[in-house]
């Protein structure tokens, strides 16, 4: 009994150093801060996942020659003894500095076995043996494990730094067999039936927590988002454990997909160091630091994916030379009749800025009116455009999406080879893109958002998001929809 006692006094010796976590120099601009509620439930899938594995197993055979008084020298074999089914009463899991442990007493499990035995003595020559069955029940099993999460090149490496299994109490229930079976049974066998039960206990876990490593191991750094940009889901940093909670930290900028560079030059910015935390009980809370969107921005911008040719717009007409006959008389005078197509074109990375209420977004566009005629393009006007939008962050599924309304513009007229446009028409075509072409699309690429790091099988549940400028924190609650200890590695949703 000692060993298991001091053995989880260490446990809790070993964690309750001090708390201040040191953070190494690289930035993440994505954090992940798992609650104690999140490690709650965490803890309770696993022990889930263990139990699971555990029960059916078969433990090995034992065997024992034991001389009983009166009976004479009996060999007694007990066989397919196997757990049957295991009960959690209690379990608790702490974090301190240096790891993470996770203890369940008073857990109960039922076994069954088979028994034989063959007596052989002087006063009965021939030889007796008989067999049956007999459940065992374990009352008091204790376990503790503690395990280290450190990173290594930016995946996490979970090692299992200590572990214990102590059975405390045991009791056997005979079916058949003679009183001095059960003597026996009792005297000779139960601290070896014990021992076995420890040592498949342990040797489940040792295996556990390797499939647990190899599951984080082998989760992607990078997930591509489409033919342009993936997102670096690389850890930086070791993971920071506090007493009531495990940050993570991610790289988490957008890179593009064929850039050999990994991006320059963000920063969280002097001052910041801690994210917001918000105090909401949900389980995991993940932050996004503005510069995510901001290397978005950046990675579509340089791969030439913010431009688009408009060649149908609701009010079709307005893509003929013969609508401007009045209005732009020069135009319908140089190419009658012919049609015009748009190419929008965003002249700069787009600004955006994570404030109290929303993500605010300012793009600058040039509009180049073409004409279409036999077969050639003829750039007639550019229209240049600043606009601000607000973007409301919104939770879809494991992603984090966006939708774009409109607040304002301003236009110009950069040159024209058709003399001089009115201010209104400008305005008025602008208006017309932008409302009915540019901001619906734009809406129809952010709705497929980016995806938020959460492993495969959970689904975030009630999110919340808060905007705590730079950062936006979503925080949430998870399901476990699988099971992992089943499945071959599953990776990020993505
Ligand atoms: C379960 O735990 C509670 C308190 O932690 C205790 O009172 C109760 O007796 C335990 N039950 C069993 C079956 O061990
Ligand atoms: C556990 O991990 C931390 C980093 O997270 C490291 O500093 C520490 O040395 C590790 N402890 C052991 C015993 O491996
Ligand atoms: C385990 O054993 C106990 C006592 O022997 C019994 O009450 C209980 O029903 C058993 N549980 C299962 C699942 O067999
Ligand atoms: C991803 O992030 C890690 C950690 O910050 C960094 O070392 C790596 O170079 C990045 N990868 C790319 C492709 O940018
Ligand atoms: C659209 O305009 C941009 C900027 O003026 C130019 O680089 C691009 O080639 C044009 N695209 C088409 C399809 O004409």
């Amino acid at each position: 009994m000692a060993p298991s006692i001091c053995f989880l006094l260490l446990c809790l010796l070993f964690l309750s150093s001090s708390t201040t976590g040191v953070q190494d120099h690289e930035e993440g601009f994505v954090s992940i801060t798992i609650s104690d509620k999140g490690l709650d439930f965490a803890k309770d899938i696993l022990i889930d996942q263990a139990v699971a594995s555990i029960v059916l197993s078969q433990l090995p055979q034992i065997e024992k020659t034991v001389q009983v008084p009166l009976v004479g020298k009996a060999k007694v074999v007990l066989s397919e003894i196997s757990i049957n089914d295991i009960q959690v009463n209690s379990s608790s899991v702490n974090t301190g500095e240096t790891g993470i442990a996770l203890v369940v007493s008073g857990a109960t499990a039922n076994l069954s076995l088979n028994w034989r035995y063959s007596v052989s003595s002087w006063l009965v020559p021939i030889g007796i043996s008989d067999s049956g069955t007999a459940t065992a029940r374990v009352n008091d099993l204790q376990v503790g494990l503690t395990v280290n999460l450190t990173n290594q090149e930016g995946t996490l490496k979970l090692l299992l730094l200590d572990s214990g299994c102590h059975v405390r109490d045991l009791s056997i229930k005979l079916h058949g067999g003679a009183a001095w079976l059960y003597q026996v049974l009792v005297d000779a066998f139960a601290g070896s039936i014990a021992s076995a039960v420890e040592e498949a206990v342990s040797e489940k876990i040792n295996e556990g927590i390797s499939t647990l490593d190899v599951l984080l191991h082998s989760l992607p750094k990078t997930i591509p988002l489409d033919e342009t940009a993936a997102l670096n889901v690389s850890f930086v940093s070791n993971p920071v454990l506090s007493d009531s909670a495990i940050e993570l930290a991610i790289n988490g900028l957008l890179t593009g997909r064929n850039e050999i560079l990994a991006p320059q030059g963000y920063h969280r910015g002097s001052g910041i160091s801690v994210f917001p935390v918000d105090p909401s009980s949900k389980m995991i809370t993940i932050s996004l630091h503005e510069n995510v969107f901001k290397s978005g921005s950046l990675v579509y911008f340089t791969a030439d994916t913010l431009q688009w040719t408009v060649d149908e717009l609701p009010d079709q007409e307005l893509l003929n030379t013969a609508e401007w006959r009045f209005l732009i008389p020069q135009l319908y005078k140089q190419y009658p009749n012919d049609d015009m197509n748009l190419n929008i074109s965003v002249s700069s990375p787009p600004d955006i800025q994570v404030t109290n209420k929303d993500v605010g977004v300012k793009i600058s566009l040039d509009i180049i009116l073409n004409v279409l005629e036999a077969g050639e393009v003829i750039p007639v006007a550019c229209i240049s455009v600043d606009f601000s939008a607000s973007c409301a962050a919104e939770i879809l599924g494991n992603n984090l999406a966006g939708w774009l309304k409109l607040k304002k513009f301003s236009t110009n007229l950069k040159w024209s080879k058709i003399g001089k446009l009115h201010m209104n028409l400008i305005q008025s075509v602008t208006s017309s893109v932008l409302k009915t072409v540019l901001i619906p699309y734009l809406n129809s690429q952010l709705m497929r958002g980016i995806p938020l790091p959460i492993l495969n099988d959970f689904a975030l549940e009630n999110a919340r998001i808060l905007y705590a400028p730079p950062w936006i924190t979503v925080s949430s609650d998870v399901s476990f929809l699988g099971h992992y200890y089943h499945k071959q590695l599953p990776a990020y949703v993505s």
